[in-house]
Order: C-alpha cells, then sequence, then structure tokens
C-alpha cells in the first residue's frame, strides 16, 4: 500500500481529486467507482473546480458507485443518489445515465443486486475506485462479519454506522437499517484503489486495516491483498 499522511482535509481532498483526473485525461472513457459519505466532498468540490476552470471533462466516462440505502429513493435528500447528483453528477458534464447507484427501491433488491454484478463485470470493474472508511472498518457498507460477501448484496447496517449516519438524517430512527452494497470482489476488481481517510478518529482502525490481520472482522484490511491500493489520510476534517 502507498500511505500518503496530509496535514489538512483541503490537501488531502486536492491530491485526491489530482489523482482522479490523471485517470480520466489518460483515459476519458474510464470507468470510476464513487463513494458517498463526508469524506469525499471535498475531492468532489475540486473535481468541479477542475472542469470548471481547467476543461476536465467527465463526458465520456462512466461511474459506478458503492452503495445505497434500502428504501430510499434516488429524490430522498439522504439517498447516494441524490448525495451524488449534488455534489458531482450536476455540476460537470458528465451524461446521467452513464452513473451507476445501486436502486434503493427496487421490487426484487436481491435481483438489483445480480444485475449490479453483471453491470460491473460489463464494464470490466473500475479504472479506479474511491472508498471512505467507516468507524468499524466497513468499505462501501461491508460490515464486520465472519466471512467476506465477494456479490453485491443487501446488508443489515452496524450499529455503529447507523450511529455514525444519523448526523445526516433528522434523527438516528430515520437511518434506515439496511443498504445495498457493493461486494468485497467488485471493489477488490478495480485496477486501482483510493481509501480516503481525512479525520484523527479514523487513525485507530486505519492503521489496524493496514497491517493488522487481514480478517472479515475488519472488511477494509482485504486491501492488504490488492496490488494498487493508495491511502490518504488527514489529520483534519470538514463537517459534517
Ligand atoms: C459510502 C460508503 C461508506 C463510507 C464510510 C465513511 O459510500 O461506502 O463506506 O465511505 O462510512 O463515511 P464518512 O466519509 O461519512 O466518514
Amino acid at each position: 500500500m502507498n500511505y500518503q499522511s496530509f496535514s489538512s482535509y483541503a490537501s488531502m481532498s486536492r491530491a485526491a481529486a489530482a489523482m482522479i483526473a490523471d485517470i480520466l485525461r489518460a483515459k476519458p472513457e474510464c470507468v470510476l467507482g464513487l463513494a458517498t459519505g463526508s469524506s469525499p466532498i471535498g475531492t468532489y468540490d475540486e473535481l468541479v473546480r477542475m472542469h470548471r476552470e481547467e476543461g476536465l471533462s467527465f463526458a465520456h466516462c462512466t461511474t459506478i458507485n458503492l452503495d445505497e440505502y434500502l428504501g430510499l429513493d434516488g429524490a430522498h435528500p439522504q439517498s447516494y443518489r441524490f448525495f451524488m447528483n449534488e455534489h458531482l453528477f450536476s455540476r460537470v458534464d458528465i451524461r446521467l445515465d452513464h452513473t451507476f447507484v445501486p436502486c434503493g427501491t427496487a421490487s426484487d433488491p436481491a435481483a438489483e443486486c445480480l444485475a449490479y454484478d453483471a453491470r460491473l463485470k460489463a464494464l470490466g470493474g473500475a479504472d479506479i475506485q474511491l472508498l471512505g472508511i467507516g468507524p468499524d472498518g466497513h468499505i462501501g457498507f461491508n460490515e464486520p462479519a465472519d466471512s467476506f460477501t465477494v456479490a453485491t448484496h443487501v446488508v443489515d447496517l452496524a450499529p455503529s454506522t447507523i450511529n455514525a449516519n444519523a448526523r445526516f438524517f433528522d434523527s438516528a430512527a430515520e437511518v434506515p437499517h439496511q443498504a445495498l452494497t457493493m461486494g468485497m470482489g467488485g471493489i477488490m476488481a478495480a485496477k486501482k484503489i483510493l481509501l480516503i481517510a481525512p479525520g484523527s478518529s479514523k487513525k485507530a482502525v486505519l492503521d489496524a486495516a493496514m497491517t493488522g490481520p487481514v480478517t472479515p472482522r475488519l472488511p477494509a484490511s482485504l486491501l492488504q491483498l490488492h496490488p494498487d491500493v493508495t491511502v490518504f489520510f488527514a489529520e483534519g476534517h470538514t463537517s459534517p
């Protein structure tokens, strides 16, 4: 793993955006694996700035996101589809029909998961997968478990994840208890992985994931087995 520590959230976000922009420029028709949550907001802001000021184009790329809350429609302000539209897609020249987020209101969630993996396979995996890390070491919504789940699946969110994400909702009671998430197979199929971990509260779980045993009890630890992982840590963080 390549590890880099930054003194600020802003400098980490600029470096993350630069890595994604390099791929976009070298391969305009690339597949970007994207994440939501507070960690990548600065990265998306910087990509938008590069689009506006430097002509960085998303016109030929495809994006595929990690996860979505089960039961939330894309029009719901806390859905991950809504987040992506707000923070990135509506601000750059991407074709919306080239952006994929699992459908949280699919009538058959298991079929949606199968279709999502088929899409990922057809795309050939992501050229770069952007990841955040949860307080329990989850990536996507792959929560600590007895074994790794390879395929996209419906997951019961851990209480710590529900609590951590309650800050985006009016109350913890409103946080969905289930989500659809890309599995570890989809994540590990990415050609390159960029994990961003802003905030000193993430340091302990990050260190354990990078240097401790590879275990499904700490899903991010599986990244130790990927040949091209970059980890950016920043002392500071911008809330939320
Ligand atoms: C989001 C995702 C999650 C988050 C993680 C960290 O798409 O897959 O794994 O990356 O929960 O969230 P933040 O960035 O809000 O600390």
